[in-house]
């Protein structure tokens, strides 16, 4: 059976040749360390480290030096910024969409003394601009913002945002997590101080590294969470004040950044508006097709505008989890169910607490896996019908 994956929002696969090639590559011929050898080999693997940091900015247009950090994934980055940003007394604005990777941290600074409000959103995720101002405190001292919804992929106008972040000085983050490398995102022009990324969804890189950039502003004031050994002012056991060694401590996730590396260059070469492009027509096919079948409802947004190719459903007529089993089962197409770690964006869409069997689309997703998907779930809803 012709296996379909439809969970690019959880991970991209498959990953491009030229990543594995990269990280066999690396491991297989060099295998150094950074920062720690006296060796041209571990000079080298210093330069594809910075050459990746530099591509980084350069998709996420930070014009302000290399303040990259690489983290090991997305989680690990969000978690940096809040717990070394955030202090008691401290308040920061939410969207009511966001994942738990935002959620958690903050709920636990709660207990710390730092608090939340949520930026209401509309039923299909669409963020309420207007609620912002009417929710700023005294105290106000970020926003953090998911780029597009991971559960019914709306997005969210990060223009907007930034422009009363910037009016109000506040710190704006920003969780990139489903559409880096499928939209474009600019710092400078959205006015984003720190954004979070992680490598192996849209950026085509493997799992297990992530990171952050952040303006020079944020660098001074943010507490390193991790702290310890980074192969420079070894003779101090003070934390390097300078970037990203402030942040970087430890051995990184080397064959993970040569494979990051290697995506970058593959999303440089194809061009970012291609597989936008690409995933939008697949988008597009695939809402038609489930609006031809009775008893689906499909959440978010109707149109492609403004959205990433993650598209969820409920039917009246089969429970999600047994569907997934179904789809995976008889036609190998793979799928995620239940709250997708993102339990108010759920309550916001009306899908809480049953949740939503959804389908993510990604650079290889083809027209004919649209087509047997849809095959599918009109087949599966006739046997229900039979029943
Ligand atoms: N956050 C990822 C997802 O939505 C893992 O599936």
């Amino acid at each position: 059976m012709k296996k379909i994956y439809m969970d690019y929002a959880a991970t991209s696969f498959p990953k491009p040749n030229c990543v594995i090639d990269a990280v066999v590559q690396y491991m297989q011929n060099n295998g150094t360390n950074s920062n720690r050898g006296n060796y041209a080999d571990a000079y080298k693997t210093a330069s594809v480290i910075y050459e990746t940091r530099k591509k980084i900015c350069k998709m996420f247009d930070l014009s302000e030096g290399e303040h990259v950090v690489f983290t090991q994934n997305i989680t690990y980055a969000l978690n940096m910024i809040l717990k070394g940003l955030l202090k008691k007394g401290d308040h920061v604005l939410v969207s009511s969409m966001e994942h738990n990777a935002v959620m958690r941290p903050l709920v636990q600074l709660q207990k710390e003394g730092v608090s939340f409000s949520r930026i209401p959103c509309t039923t299909k995720g669409e963020l309420l601009v207007e609620e912002m101002e009417p929710l700023l405190q005294n105290n106000t001292k970020a926003v953090v913002l998911t780029a597009a919804s991971n559960v019914c992929g709306t997005m969210m106008p990060l223009k907007e945002v930034g422009k009363v972040c910037k009016k109000h000085n506040l710190i704006f983050i920003v969780d990139s997590a489903q559409i880096a490398g499928i939209f474009p995102i600019s710092m400078e022009e959205m006015h984003i101080d720190v954004l979070a990324f992680t490598g192996h969804k849209g950026l085509l890189g493997p799992q297990g590294i992530g990171g952050f950039l952040m303006r020079e502003h944020i660098a001074n004031v943010m507490k390193p969470l991790i702290t310890g050994g980074t192969g420079s002012l070894s003779d101090s056991e003070e934390v390097p004040e300078f970037l990203p060694d402030k942040f970087e401590a430890g051995t990184l996730n080397i064959p993970g950044i040569y494979g990051l590396h290697a995506s970058l260059s593959y999303l440089e070469e194809v061009g970012m508006e291609i597989i936008q492009q690409k995933e939008e027509e697949r988008l597009s096919q695939l809402l038609e097709g489930l609006r031809t079948i009775d008893g689906i409802i499909i959440f978010g947004k109707e149109t492609t505008k403004d959205r990433v190719s993650v598209v969820s459903i409920q039917t009246d007529w089969m429970d999600e989890g047994e569907l997934a089993f179904v789809l995976d089962e008889q036609y190998g197409i793979m799928t995620r169910v239940g709250m997708h770690c993102a339990p108010n964006a759920h309550k916001t869409l009306g899908s809480f607490p049953r949740g939503t069997l959804r389908f993510s689309i990604g650079y290889q997703t083809t027209k004919e896996e649209i087509e047997m998907v849809i095959e599918a779930l009109k087949k599966i809803k006739e046997t229900q019908s039979i029943m």
